[in-house]
């Protein structure tokens, strides 16, 4: 392990065209804010930046359909997003905006920089063009009617209802969700990053370096890397983002996942003289906290664009977080299924941290996780208030009833087992919470800290100290004198607690500082583990209570807000506006046996593929199925190259009736799984078997 003299820690940048709803607290931003300020707790040299992300296509599409201008719609959701995240004491150093003019010429530069050295590629292609918007179409701004299931507003790289994966070629009708114009095809040039150039170099720098990552940031790299890099278009037609600098590049502004991850840079600049200490020494530590959806970005992409700039530092680790689902059902914006945060805080005031430790313990670390209002409502009920809240709350009452409102003395000559015992888990529970921290593991260090609480609560039931004759008369008596180191113990364990939870339960942690009057200082790290934080004697404030409990009724409502917001799954493309990319299709609705039954999926072989000239994404495929050989056209050529697709084993949808997609005609189709980094994924029998075998 290096050794490193300063952090700089960023959380991904938030797209400006929405509020922020629970799943990104989880999977980014609380983990973010407890690493920053634990850090903090230990003084080190520590910088945590954040902003909005404010270019890209969603945001002028969503723009064009209010009638308003790109730049009302960033500032409105950069004021609501960076207010969510100060009630929810998110402690970024800076939180700024990639429309800033810093980030423009930041961003600007380093484009110049990597075009100077001859880093790029200028290409020319076809794309498709709106000609009444006079705008370039991506393929989610296409619709038209699927080919496969007649779903009239398919996406032109998706059919929502059905699933298919398509191309705006594939579709019949094809129109503009802008202008409802026929698309037409148009040349652009544009500026590629030949990614394929860094791929030995990432191999090492990930595969061999840093084996430490994350299994599931790990596991995303190396599958990218063992498909093999592309080179990436770095550029885009658009008006609303940064100017390409160069001449002859009007209407070309940079790629937003060019620019955005920039915006680090750009926000420390912004933040202090000394950014580039930050970003240019060797001995920064950086890290990245980011969601499942954006580990490419971070681990591939950028770090090559680093790497080819030369002056700044790479990530040191990026532990992205998978994604948080709501009541067993994937988050989605378009259809309204999310908790947004701004509406928690109104419908919860006080309870940020509750939220903060609902979705600390059950973040999404390793594998997807679900959020419910129920377990919400548990957590807070049987573990803050009843372990945490009540330790403290029954330790304040118990020392202004027994100890007259003061620090009462420890008498060390009549300590038992279980005092010692108490004093042991004091003194350990402070490098079992740092040791969980710095490996990222947030989860596990926050039960040690409720579980050191709990283990407060079982001492104080064991030792009763309501029971004994409470005097305060001299000499002290053997009863007060046991109900002296009861109670010493139990504060200098919630001070302990006070110093712990910080970086989880920031406003709880305060409150705690204000019932022992004590100042933030007692909070650095340092302190954790000493058993003198509170001197005898030294008088105390009444318990405020930490926690309340949270009502049937109020889940319910909560329940009944989130069903009854729902926006119905098959609206028009119209109104969907938000990254449709990282979501996945509404579950469709039910059907009965009879339905499923009528179709005839068969086992085949892949014995030939080849590229259908003038469609980028068509393969023409030949599958043996055994009894006969087929010709399929599926739209998978973005995917896979012909040569490696050779022999694999597939499921053919084998009664499909037949189609003629550009001049050839397709007989059947198979069957695919998407993945949330949009990469298709053969869905076949786990060992080989013979061609033709009815799949049931
Ligand atoms: N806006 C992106 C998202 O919400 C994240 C951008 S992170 C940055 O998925 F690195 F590009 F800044
Ligand atoms: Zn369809």
């Amino acid at each position: 392990m290096a050794e490193y003299k300063r952090i700089l820690v960023t959380a991904a940048l938030p797209y400006a065209n929405g509020p922020v709803h629970i799943g990104h607290m989880a999977g980014v931003y609380v983990p973010a804010d407890i690493y920053v300020r634990y850090q903090r707790a230990q003084k080190r040299d520590i910088k945590f930046v954040c902003g909005s992300d404010e270019h890209g296509v969603p945001i002028t599409i969503r723009a064009m359909k209010e009638g308003v201008t790109p730049q009302q719609v960033v500032d409105k959701y950069h004021a609501i997003i960076k207010e969510s995240f100060a009630q929810m004491n998110i402690s970024f150093d800076i939180y700024s905006r990639t429309s800033n003019k810093v980030h423009h010429e930041t961003a600007a530069d380093f484009f110049k920089k990597l075009y100077d050295d001859g880093l790029f590629e200028e290409k020319e292609s076809e794309q498709f063009y709106d000609e009444k918007a006079k705008v370039f179409l991506a393929d989610r701004y296409i619709v038209g009617t699927c080919p496969v299931c007649g779903n009239p507003n398919a996406y032109g790289d998706q059919c929502e209802r059905c699933g298919s994966s398509l191309s705006p070629e594939m579709l019949i009708n094809p129109r503009s969700t802008l202008s409802d114009a026929v698309p037409v095809k148009r040349k652009t040039k544009h500026w590629y990053f030949p990614l394929q150039n860094y791929e030995a170099w990432l191999k090492q720098w990930i595969l061999e370096d840093h084996k430490e990552w994350k299994n599931n940031v790990y596991g995303q790299c190396k599958s990218w890397l063992d498909n093999g890099l592309q080179p990436r278009a770095m550029t885009r037609d658009s008006n609303w983002g940064i100017k390409v600098p160069l001449p002859d590049a009007e209407g070309k502004v940079l790629y937003v996942w060019f620019d955005a991850p920039i915006g680090y840079i750009s926000a420390t600049k912004e933040l202090t003289d000394q950014w580039a200490d930050y970003w240019c020494k060797e001995d920064t530590k950086l890290v990245h906290f980011i969601g499942k959806d954006n580990i490419v970005f971070h681990c591939i992409i950028f770090p090559a664009m680093l790497k080819a700039h030369k002056d700044f530092v790479l990530p040191d680790n990026v532990p992205a977080n998978e994604f948080l689902n709501i009541e067993g059902e994937k988050v989605s914006t378009s259809r309204n299924w999310a908790v947004w945060v701004n509406e928690y805080v109104k419908d919860f005031p006080g309870c940020e941290d509750v939220l903060r430790y609902v979705l600390c313990s059950n973040a999404p670390e390793t594998k997807d996780n679900d959020f419910t209002w129920k377990d919400f409502q548990e957590k807070n009920n049987s573990e803050l208030v009843s372990i945490f809240g009540n330790f403290v709350n029954r330790t304040f009452v118990l020392m202004h009833k027994l100890c007259g409102g003061k620090v009462p003395s420890l008498h060390e000559d009549i300590l038992d087992e279980s005092d010692k015992r108490l004093i042991e888990e004091i003194q350990g529970a402070r490098d079992k919470v740092q040791g969980s921290i710095e490996e990222y593991k947030f989860r596990d260090a926050l039960f040690e800290v409720i579980d050191l609480a709990r283990k407060g609560n079982k001492y104080l039931q064991e030792k009763e100290p309501w029971k004994k004759v409470a005097s305060n008369q001299s000499p002290v008596t053997s009863d007060q004198k046991l109900i002296d180191n009861c109670l010493h113990l139990c504060l200098q364990l919630t001070a302990n607690l006070a110093i712990l939870i910080n970086p989880f339960l920031p406003a709880t942690s305060k409150k705690m500082l204000h019932m022992m009057k004590v100042v933030d200082k007692i909070l650095d790290w340092e302190n954790a583990g000493k058993l003198k934080l509170l001197s005898v004697g030294y008088s105390l404030r009444a318990p405020e209570l930490l926690f309340r409990k949270i009502e049937d009724a109020e889940i319910a409502a909560q329940v009944e807000k989130l069903k009854s917001g729902l926006v119905a799954s098959n609206q028009s493309p119209v109104t969907i506006n938000q990254q449709p990319a990282s979501e996945q299709p509404a579950i469709k609705s039910t059907i009965q046996y009879d339905d499923f039954a009528k179709l005839d999926l068969r086992t085949g072989t892949i014995l030939s593929a080849e590229k259908v000239e003038k469609a980028d994404k068509l393969l023409k495929l030949e599958i043996d199925l055994g009894f006969e050989k087929r010709t399929i056209v599926s739209g998978i050529a973005l995917h896979f190259k012909p040569e490696e697709i050779i022999g694999k084993q597939v499921v053919v949808v084998a009664n499909l009736a037949p189609r003629k997609m550009r001049g050839i005609e397709s007989n059947g189709m198979i069957l695919m799984a998407e993945d949330s980094s949009g990469k298709l994924h053969f869905v076949n029998p786990d060992n080989m078997i013979n061609p033709g075998a009815p799949v049931t």
